[in-house]
């Protein structure tokens, strides 16, 4: 009795209106809310008082208001209504479907899915034993328990379908042969059936079986006035085909003894000719053939027309046929020859015995009520074989198709029947109801209570009547019961029945010492469970004997039909010493072995209760429902179930079932505890916190109370695997935004460092021309340094730019390389000296520029331009000084010498341009010409004195000594520790992602177990036993919880408070992106320190600038005090930690060129975006990265390509920062140029003209100024 049942979603169907149209979707009804009020109690285990008066009541209040059902624990009580309720439409039966009984009102579609579901999550057999009185509504119930599990098992497969189509079409087929009208109900129930649906691991029905038990086959050839035949005789005579008729010579009902002898011909209610129609449907659906049809139908035949045939008493007082021509008939039905019918009909052949020995064979005539009982003898075995065959052939039709894992048996027996003339079919019957009695008293009070007790678990024991003594009244051997002393009876009388039956009354006196018989004579009286019944002996042994007699099997051996051959397959040898068995035996066997069967089983029960005998759906007859209330043990069935536990379970199918509800015993859907399973029992118990007192642990099983408990426990295994889809959601959902992230970040990287990597390039190629020949300075060996061409930002306009652009008449060239410089230049009579001046080298020429002030004005003037094919060498020093002569052969001006901090970058990008055409010249004296043919020389010395670069004297240049000359550029410096952001900060995944250096090893994965009982997954794993459960438990493992908290099932993870950003600028988002109009809300999902976050807008997801983004304030709570203000962009980014190379940067200017942290090129590698929370670099425009594949790359820092208002996405350069290389030249007191801002700040002085004074020191921008500029000038381009 497992009321088992998961806790289903709710559903909110709403009661359909009757009449409704059909197919229309009821509108739902806040009515529904006032449900019809339960009346009386559906669970009488909840009665206040509990006598049967009391439960009486509550059946009849119930009743009397439609409802039917009522529960005792998980014990369902039926009072057939004798009406339609209209409570098992397709409408009402999916209301049951997933629910637990406690969910919906009683019903017997609650019964079905307990069944159903428990089948399938428990992997146990099941069994629905109906039990109740002929006519209280067992075949209903088990009708319904049919269609619901056909309607809810699962499988479109056809094969599937055809099992349920078989199984329901059981139905009318055996009804037809096997139910009769009675006086106790129309379609009553002849025979007992237990019907098993076989199904495969899912849960979807792949076979059935039937046994069938003792059919009522007196029944054919005589039924009490008023009653019927079995349906399908009544079925065939009123409507066959005319085929049929012309074949088997067919006449109406009332033209045969055998169905219009009890005169009732007729049944309210049914429609015989429907009836057949449907009786042929469900023989074409069982898959019966035309010939097993027309032979059913034939046999069907013979015994109408044997039961006409009439004897008339001869002169010598025995019988002859009165009418041979239905002899002749009956013969030509059974395919033999007529003269053998008449003879088998009307004489017996007799052997004498003697002393064991066969002697010899004489005839003996029939008087007519020998002869009678005979022909009646042979209809009723042939109805009988021909009822088994039938069986038979369902079952071989319903032939399981695949493995079966488990079944539902579905008793379905003939009810308790006490008759005024009750024979030996009555016996039967209520011996099998005193059996099926005795398992509801096992299962439901003795063994429970006995169970209890064996389990210790605390118990008052509570008193029933145990009908064991009934059972063995009738069924014992010895002291011999009622049967044995029938068979008994028949073995030693067997030629005369009045003897026999004489015999077994005088051995009924020894069975007088039960208190449940009485010999009374004639007949003799049982004191049943559910009542006392008086039994006729007449005729009794004869009907246990149950044997044709040899001559008509002879004569059934002789018929040349096949098929009635087949319905006597094997006939008794003559010669066996072995008596057969008798009808008893074979009753108790079924019995016995039915017993066996459902005590294999998880039973349910539904006890019909027949409120009268009349069929009334409104009379309730107290007395008689009190008399079953008492009989079928309601109230013990109550305080049994009040004081006992709903639901027990071996500890090995609880942990089986629960393993996953505690983390202890299971890891992953595995189970993994390492003790017994008694401890692993109570360890889930434990974790899940269910009340102690609702649990309790036996010696080989664990008890539960309620049985709202074990539906909390299913329902938090429900739980447990949504919560576990949750999980891999999230998983998956962070490993993607891991994936993604790391996408970006390899695409920014790889941007960045493309041109990184030109630049590198070009520095790489200056190297070579230098073939190590020259000492180097060392801040030119800097991982850092990047030969980055136009460090005066002519191509970005700067204002200087623009100048030098006009002096220097550049038009639309490209600048490669721009820088300060010195010229030696020669003052007449003085020694020369250097000067400053502006290198700019484009694709042609080098242009030098100088700025002059006249009349408090400057001007700044092209000195001179150098075509680029009128240098023939390149002379350097092979010191570490900055100076190089360009040699252009004689001219008016001489050969420039120039002294730039950049010269190797310079030397390098004229030889690129001149496709290495000019020859570096490097040594210790340069040669030049002075003025035309007049050459001179520069001497180089070291000089360890001169404190900083070099100093030119005299054609002497002292310099300190620099780094070695085959130096190369230092490895790029490696990024501080520490820095990287984690790619995720999510649960899953490890801070910065998956990686190498820490393996797995906090989360050990628990190495599963096999489950008790079940085999051992691996060998490796350890038996469960060999720990103990202290052990166990403190096993060093930490799964994941999957349940949280000890009482409630796990919920799932609260949707956590998402702050809300306002967007304060229109956004245009590319992929990966989140465009956002002016005022849009989004949930802030994450947020990077890179600037960028991860926002949600109308569920989708997308990264947008955080300066875009402004807090909504949160909803005013009651006193909090109002939030503060959402701080402006810029003083929302804390200080940012910069990059080692940007702390250094402000220190000293020669640092800042090489290791600035805001030149992208360098700064960027994964993990390390801008410091300044500028924008994710790879936000520059497809377009601007495009053009930047000349041969000075665009930079990648990327402008705001957003609206003109928005803060922009790249953090601007810092203004002025100290002067990078070169800014002061050392050489010469007084700069040449007053100090003065950068342009754009404040002038100290009116600019007259249209040039704008040059930037002085800080005119030359740093590295990363320049390119920010750059990206910019490309982003305002387009
Ligand atoms: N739930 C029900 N709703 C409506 N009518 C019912 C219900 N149950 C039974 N009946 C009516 O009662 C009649 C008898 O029911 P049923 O044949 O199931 O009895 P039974 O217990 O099988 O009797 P028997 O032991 O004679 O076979 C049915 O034919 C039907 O008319
Ligand atoms: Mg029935």
């Amino acid at each position: 009795m497992a009321p088992s049942k998961k806790a289903g979603k709710k559903g909110a169907a709403a009661t359909p209106k009757k009449g409704g149209a059909a197919g229309k979707v009821a509108k739902a009804d806040w009515k529904e809310g006032f449900k019809k009020k339960q009346v009386g109690v559906s669970d009488m285990t909840l009665l206040t008082t509990i006598t049967n008066e009391s439960i009486n009541e509550n059946l009849e209040k119930r009743w009397k208001n439609g409802e039917i059902y009522t529960y005792i624990g998980a014990v369902l009580i039926s009072v057939n209504p004798f009406r339609d309720l209209g409570i098992y439409t397709d409408e009402v039966l999916p209301r049951y479907k997933g629910k637990n009984r406690l969910e919906v009102p009683p019903h017997v579609f609650a019964i079905a899915e307990s069944a159903y579901y428990n089948m399938n999550a428990y992997h146990e057999n099941q069994c629905v034993i109906i039990s109740g009185e002929s006519g209280a509504g067992k075949t209903e119930a088990a009708k319904r328990i049919m269609q619901y599990i056909a309607a809810v098992s699962g499988g479109q497969d056809n094969s599937i379908q055809e099992i349920k189509d078989m199984v329901l079409a059981t139905n009318p087929l055996l009804e037809s042969f096997g139910c009769a009208k009675t006086l106790r109900n129309n379609n009553s129930s002849r025979h007992g059936k237990y019907l098993e649906i076989m199904f495969n691991d899912h849960g979807e029905p792949i076979g059935a079986q039937i046994t069938n038990y003792l059919l009522e086959k007196g029944r054919v050839v005589g039924q009490v006035e008023n009653e019927r035949n079995f349906h399908i005789f009544y079925q065939f005579t009123k409507a066959a085909s005319d085929a049929q008729r012309e074949a088997f010579g067919l006449q109406t009902p009332e033209a045969y003894a055998y169905t219009s002898m009890s005169n009732c011909l007729d049944v309210p209610g049914i429609d015989d000719a429907q009836d057949f129609s449907e009786t042929i449907n469900a023989m074409q659906v069982i898959g019966l053939s035309d010939y097993e049809q027309n032979e059913i139908f034939r046999m069907l035949a013979v015994i109408l027309w044997l039961g006409n045939v009439q004897y008339a008493e001869k002169d010598d007082g025995n019988a002859e046929i009165a009418d041979t021509s239905v002899t002749d008939f009956v013969g030509y039905l059974l395919e033999v020859d007529p003269a053998l019918v008449q003879k088998a009909l009307t004489i017996r052949t007799m052997e004498t015995q003697r002393g064991g020995r066969r002697g010899s064979v004489y005839d003996v005539p029939l008087n007519p009520a020998q002869a009678t009982s005979g022909r009646d003898a042979l209809a009723k075995a042939i109805y009988n074989n021909l009822f088994e065959w039938i069986v038979s052939r369902i079952n071989a039709s319903m032939k399981p198709r695949q493995t079966t894992s488990q079944l539902i048996g579905i008793l379905d027996i003939f009810g308790f029947e006490i008759f005024e003339d009750n024979s030996f079919e009555q016996l039967c019957i209520n011996y099998v109801n005193e059996k099926l009695q005795q398992i509801f008293i096992e299962l439901t009070l003795k063994t429970e209570q006995e169970e209890y007790v064996r389990e210790q678990i605390k118990w008052t024991p509570i008193k029933y009547f145990n009908n064991k003594i009934v059972c063995d009244l009738i069924e014992e051997r010895r002291p011999p019961g009622i049967f044995a002393a029938l068979n008994d009876a028949c073995a030693t009388a067997h030629a005369d029945p009045t003897a026999a039956d004489n015999s077994f009354i005088q051995r009924t006196a020894s069975l007088a010492s039960n208190p449940h018989f009485e010999a009374r004579g004639a007949q003799f009286l049982v004191k049943h469970y559910a009542g006392d019944v008086m039994y006729n002996v007449a005729g009794m042994t004869d009907k246990n004997k149950d044997l044709l007699v040899k001559d008509l099997l002879d004569l059934i051996g002789t018929s040349g039909n096949q098929f009635l051959q087949g319905l006597f397959p094997d006939r008794p040898d003559p010669n066996s010493k072995k008596r057969p068995p008798t009808a008893s035996d074979r009753i108790k066997v079924s019995a016995g072995a039915l017993v066996e069967n459902l005590m294999r089983a998880q039973p349910s029960y539904i006890r019909t209760i027949k409120p009268n005998q009349n069929r009334s759906s409104t009379e309730y007859d107290t007395k008689a429902v009190l008399h079953q209330v008492k009989y079928l043990g309601l109230q013990e069935n109550i305080r049994v179930r009040r004081a006992g536990f709903a639901y027990r379970n071996t500890f090995e199918k609880m942990v089986e079932r629960f393993y996953l509800l505690s983390p202890a015993t299971s890891y992953a859907g595995e189970y993994i505890w390492q003790g017994d399973a008694k401890s692993g029992c109570e360890r889930i118990l434990t974790d899940t916190g269910i009340a102690r007192e609702e649990w309790q642990m036996g010696v080989t099983k664990a008890f539960i109370k309620n049985p709202e408990t074990l539906f909390a426990l299913e329902t938090m295994r429900d739980r447990y695997w949504h919560n576990m889809a949750g999980r891999i959601q999230r998983a998956w959902r962070n490993y993607m935004r891991y994936k993604h992230e790391c996408a970006r970040r390899i695409q920014r990287f790889w941007k960045n460092n493309k041109e990184s990597i030109e630049y590198a390039k070009i520095r790489d190629y200056g190297h070579q021309i230098l073939a190590g020949r020259k000492e180097r300075r060392r801040f030119s060996l800097l991982g850092y340094r990047r030969f980055m061409g136009d460090y005066l930002d002519i191509n970005g306009k700067s204002a200087l730019g623009e100048e030098l652009i006009e002096a220097c008449d550049l038009g639309r060239d490209k600048v490669t390389f721009s820088s300060r410089g010195q010229l030696l230049v020669s003052k007449l009579g003085r020694s020369s000296k250097p000067s400053p001046r502006f290198l700019v080298l484009t694709e042609k020429a080098l242009y030098i520029a100088v700025t002059n002030a006249k009349d408090g004005q400057t001007f700044t003037t092209l000195e001179r331009k150098i075509n680029l094919v009128t240098i023939k060498s390149i002379s350097m020093s092979n010191l570490r000084d900055d100076w190089l002569v360009l040699n252009l052969g004689p001219t008016e001006e001489g050969d420039p010498i120039i002294s730039c901090v950049f010269k190797t970058e310079l030397v390098t990008h004229m030889l690129k341009l001149t496709q290495g055409s000019i020859n570096v010249v490097i040594g210790p004296i340069i040669d030049y010409n002075k003025k035309k043919e007049k050459k001179a020389q520069i001497k180089f010395i070291k000089d360890e004195t001169v404190p900083r670069n070099d100093t030119y004297k005299s054609h002497t240049v002292h310099v300190p000594s620099g780094e070695p000359p085959n130096s190369q550029s230092y490895p790029m410096p490696k990024r501080k520790e520490g820095v990287v952001r984690p790619i995720t900060q999510g649960k899953l995944l490890r801070k910065g992602g998956p990686s190498d250096k820490k393996p797995t090893a906090s989360r050990p994965k628990p190495a599963s177990q096999p489950l008790p009982g079940k085999s051992a997954v691996t060998p490796a794993v350890k038996p469960p036993a060999a720990t103990s459960s202290t052990t166990a438990s403190a096993a060093p493992r930490a799964p994941p919880p999957p349940p949280r908290g000890p009482v409630a099932p796990p919920p799932p993870p609260p949707e956590p408070d998402v702050d809300l950003y306002k967007a304060k600028y229109a956004f245009e988002g590319q992929e990966g992106e989140m465009t956002l109009k002016k005022d849009d809300i989004v949930e802030l999902v994450e947020k990077d320190d890179n600037g960028w976050w991860l926002v949600k807008k109308d569920g989708v997801e997308g990264w947008a600038p955080h300066n875009y983004l402004e807090l909504v304030p949160p909803k005013p709570k009651a006193a909090a005090p109002p939030p503060p203000p959402p701080p402006p962009p810029a003083a929302k980014r804390p200080t940012p930690a910069p990059p080692a190379a940007a702390a250094a940067a402000p220190k000293t200017g020669l640092q800042s060129v090489s290791a600035d942290p805001s030149a992208k090129p360098v700064a960027v590698f994964p993990g390390m975006a801008a410091a300044n929370g500028s924008a994710a670099p790879w936000k520059k425009t497809a377009s601007a990265a495009s053009s930047s594949n000349d041969i000075t790359p665009a930079h990648s820092r990327p402008g705001s390509a957003a609206a003109p208002k928005p803060p922009p996405l790249a953090a601007k350069p810092k203004p002025a920062p100290p002067p990078p290389v070169a800014s002061k030249p050392t050489v010469g007191a007084k700069p040449p140029v007053p100090s003065a801002p950068r342009p754009g700040g404040a002038a100290p002085k009116p600019k007259v003209g249209g040039v704008q004074k040059p930037g002085p020191v800080g005119g030359q921008l740093d590295l990363a100024a320049a390119l920010a500029k750059r990206a910019q000038q490309i982003a305002h381009d387009q």
